[in-house]
């Protein structure tokens, strides 16, 4: 299993291009199922999850062709399969993405339920339940989701949690529906706004993307797209963060600021300087000591859970007391033992963590358990004291695009010790 080694101590400074968002990217290559015509995608970023994606469409028989820049295009014409199947479902959950297409486009499918991850159990019910409401028969048989539809209705779909790809799902199933759908208590991601302007440009008729109600007059059919994905605010905020907790400047270049407010407001309350533009960042951190900042995570516009880890780390250095709250997953506070194993100070209290900064961290062989832990470490051992191994970043690499490259064009002292290919590709369940 391939590990990095990281090196503490430098201040990370420069310039970074951002790349496009898995989340959003992820969910167009999907809604590809819906047409027989082209779709062509731009700006897609070279990540494992993206390799996932093709390998699932790929083996339902839908024809894929990609560019030295990673431009993909898809032709769903020739697809003779509607089956996702356990094998590639357990390494990226977001297969399930491709239920709601299928049945819209062709009647039935069949999808391995995913299993949960390390940071939640994750479960689909919101999923299944709004595709029942169009009028889907669903099964569970061999751990599989078994649905088939003669044709989806459209109908009024009340979201009992606030579920990103949820949301998704339901809007793509009901852009083929007969009627309109309502989707109330929607997701307002920016990724989802992605994905509905590029469905509307595919034909379909949605209106509301971006709040609460997603109103979707379903048509006969879906044409083609050309459609470049947004750059990815995750990532933007992870790279700004290294800058911060290093005592560092950086520029970002092709963001989206108007993405990113709750994750620079915070930068800002914590004594970054700030500057925006239509597509840039840039980061000062300050000259004295970082302020501690509370966080709670909740569903966009509100503070990002995909950030969380990142700022645990920030507080766990900053001068003073904080509490982080985590209120979308169970489970996603793994990262705290392995900061601790670093000399972090924290206490957890069910989905609160208590966090005391301390002067300074210590390298120490660490783990990786999720996405966004994996990247939080990583940081973490780029300004301890010492030398960090950062184990199992194939987590990693399922969601940042070359971080380590990336890392070191700023100043970052890390290198990846490639490990045998076989066990790179672990059996584990992954977010
Ligand atoms: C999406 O996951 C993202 N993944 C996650 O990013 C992100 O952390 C999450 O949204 C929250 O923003 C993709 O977009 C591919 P949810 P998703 O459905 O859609 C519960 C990363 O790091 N729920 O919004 O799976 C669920 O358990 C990944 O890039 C149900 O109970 O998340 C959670 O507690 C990690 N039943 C909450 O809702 C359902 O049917 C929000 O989950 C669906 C969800």
């Amino acid at each position: 299993m391939d590990k990095l080694i990281a090196t503490g101590g430098k201040p990370l400074s420069g310039e970074i291009r951002i790349s496009g968002a898995k989340n959003a990217a992820l969910p167009l290559m999907i809604s590809s199922l819906l047409t027989r015509e082209t779709v062509m995608i731009s700006n897609v970023p070279h990540l494992n999850d993206i390799t996932t994606t093709m390998e699932l469409l790929g083996q339902m028989g839908v024809g894929l062709q990609v560019d030295e820049k990673m431009s993909i295009q898809t032709d769903a014409s020739t697809l003779n399969s509607a089956v996702a199947p356990y094998e590639l479902v357990k390494t990226m959950r977001a297969s399930i993405l491709v239920l709601g297409p299928l049945v819209a486009r062709y009647g039935h499918a069949e999808v391995s339920l995913p299993g949960g991850c390390a940071i939640g159990s994750r479960p689909v019910n919101l999923h299944l339940k709004g595709l029942e409401a169009m009028g889907t028969d669903i099964i569970f048989e061999g751990g599989y989701i078994k649905a088939r539809a003669k044709r989806l209705k459209g109908t009024r779909i009340f979201m009992d949690m606030i579920s990103v790809t949820g949301t998704e799902n339901l809007m793509m199933a009901a852009t083929l529906a007969k009627g309109t759908t309502v989707i109330e208590n929607a997701a307002k991601e920016p990724e989802i706004v992605d994905l509905a302007e590029s469905l509307n440009d595919m034909g379909a008729r949605i209106e509301g993307a971006g709040t609460d109600q997603i109103v979707i007059d379903g048509v006969e059919e879906l044409g083609g797209t050309a459609h470049r994905v947004i750059p990815d605010r995750i990532e933007a905020g992870t790279f700004l963060l290294a800058a911060m907790v290093s005592g560092g400047q950086i520029k970002l270049r092709d963001v989206r600021p108007q993405h990113m407010e709750a994750v620079l407001g915070k930068l800002s309350e914590a004594g970054a300087a700030v500057e925006t533009g239509e597509d840039w960042i840039s980061l000062k951190s300050p000259d004295g000591p970082i302020r501690p900042v509370g966080i709670r995570t909740s569903p966009y516009p509100g503070f990002p859970t995909d950030m969380q880890a990142q700022f645990v780390l920030l507080n766990t250095v900053a001068d003073g007391m904080s509490t982080v709250v985590e209120t979308v997953f169970e489970n996603r506070f793994m990262h705290i033992h392995e900061l601790r194993r670093m000399g972090a100070n924290i206490e957890l209290d069910g989905n609160t963590a208590v966090i005391q900064g301390v002067s300074r961290l210590n390298g120490a062989p660490v783990m990786a358990t999720d996405l966004r832990a994996s990247a939080c470490l990583i940081l973490a051992g780029l300004i301890a004291e010492g030398q960090t191994t950062i184990d199992r970043i194939y987590h990693i690499d399922r969601g940042y695009e070359c971080i380590d490259e990336k890392l070191a064009l700023i100043g970052a002292r890390i290198k990846r010790i490639p490990g045998a290919y076989f066990a790179s590709r672990s059996d584990e369940p992954v977010s």
